[in-house]
């Protein structure tokens, strides 16, 4: 039987044809590998984030695969901002407007420096502004600290008037919630994507008795399954407290189309997929199409808009 369900989607008036895409930091810092996501499956692709000026990254070995997800401490490694400027201006004048351009400044002038640049040019498709990236050294999470916040955006908005999302990093505390929604309810962004790896994690190889990454001293962003319910946890608990017209892009241990319907019940209107795209590469998005295309015409559900949000309590 064919399946007449839809995956379709929309953030910020911007129409997507499925709700997935790529998380920004996997696979996504050249033009070939952002390429080979925009003809998969996925509705859509984001860039790696982009500081000003082309980094190399922390040390490697940087990245590992775990049982259950992964670690990370890339370090921003990128292409620069000019780069990636270029890749979705093209995707831009080639009629795609489901590409997001990732900025991650080191500091809120780097950030402030680049939305001015994002301003002035002809791109007007959405700018995700990456506040948690865990992994440069001697930076804290912009996200964690809620005055840091409110000052980058209220700076932003002054001059910036075109779609604007930000990356979070995960919250754990109901307070931290309540707090961090009222701030991000004063600005109009078009979307929040939750969550960021779980900050500096520490994994260890007990047979070497030795951290298996090398930057920080082994700590790094953890992501995959480990992470999931927190993520749920975040979008969910987002979901209840952000103004309607802020849409929501829910990341977070995604390797089934059961986990992306857990997203949706929990408000989000897209998803990302990080750690398991790594291994698995773009075929992940018509794996978890198709699985999660089952699972809605079990249930009898022929849209998103069907079960979005809609999670229940007891
Ligand atoms: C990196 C990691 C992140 O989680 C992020 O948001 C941005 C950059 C990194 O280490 O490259």
């Amino acid at each position: 039987m064919q399946t007449k369900v839809s995956l379709q989607s929309e953030l910020a008036g911007i129409h997507f044809d499925n709700l997935m895409m790529n998380a920004a930091g996997v696979r996504c810092s050249s033009v070939v590998d952002l390429n080979k996501i925009m003809v998969s499956s996925a509705g859509g692709a984001i860039t790696k984030s982009a500081t000003i000026e082309p980094r190399e990254g922390n040390e490697s070995p940087r990245m590992q695969g775990l049982p259950l997800g992964s670690i990370n401490s890339m370090g921003l490694p990128n292409h620069g901002f000019d780069y990636y400027l270029d890749y979705v201006m093209k995707q831009q004048e080639a009629g795609n407007n489901n590409i997001i351009m990732s900025i991650a400044g080191t500091s809120i002038d780097e950030n402030i420096e680049m939305l001015h640049r994002l301003q002035a040019s002809d791109f007007d498709g959405l700018v995700e502004l990456n506040l948690s990236c865990p992994n440069v050294k001697g930076k804290p999470q912009v996200g964690y600290d809620f005055d840091a916040v409110d000052q980058v955006l209220t700076e932003a908005f002054s001059f910036y008037n075109k779609r604007l999302g930000i990356k979070l990093p995960p919250y754990f505390d109901l307070t931290q919630f309540d707090q961090i929604a009222a701030v991000l309810n004063k600005f109009p962004l078009a979307y929040v994507n939750s969550i960021n790896s779980i900050g500096n994690g520490l994994v260890i190889d007990p047979e070497t008795e030795a951290v298996i990454i090398k930057p920080k001293g082994g700590f790094g962003g953890i992501g995959g399954e480990y992470v999931k319910p927190t993520a749920l946890a975040n979008v969910r608990a987002f979901r209840l407290r952000l103004n309607p017209e802020i849409g929501i892009i829910g990341t977070g241990g995604i390797k089934s189309g059961m986990d992306v319907f857990e997203h949706v019940l929990c408000g989000a209107d897209l998803v990302q997929i990080g750690t398991a795209f790594g291994p698995e590469g773009p075929a992940i998005f018509e794996r978890i199409s198709r699985e999660l295309e089952e699972i809605m015409d079990q249930k009898g559900y022929k849209s998103l808009d069907e079960f979005r949000g809609k999670l229940k309590t007891l």
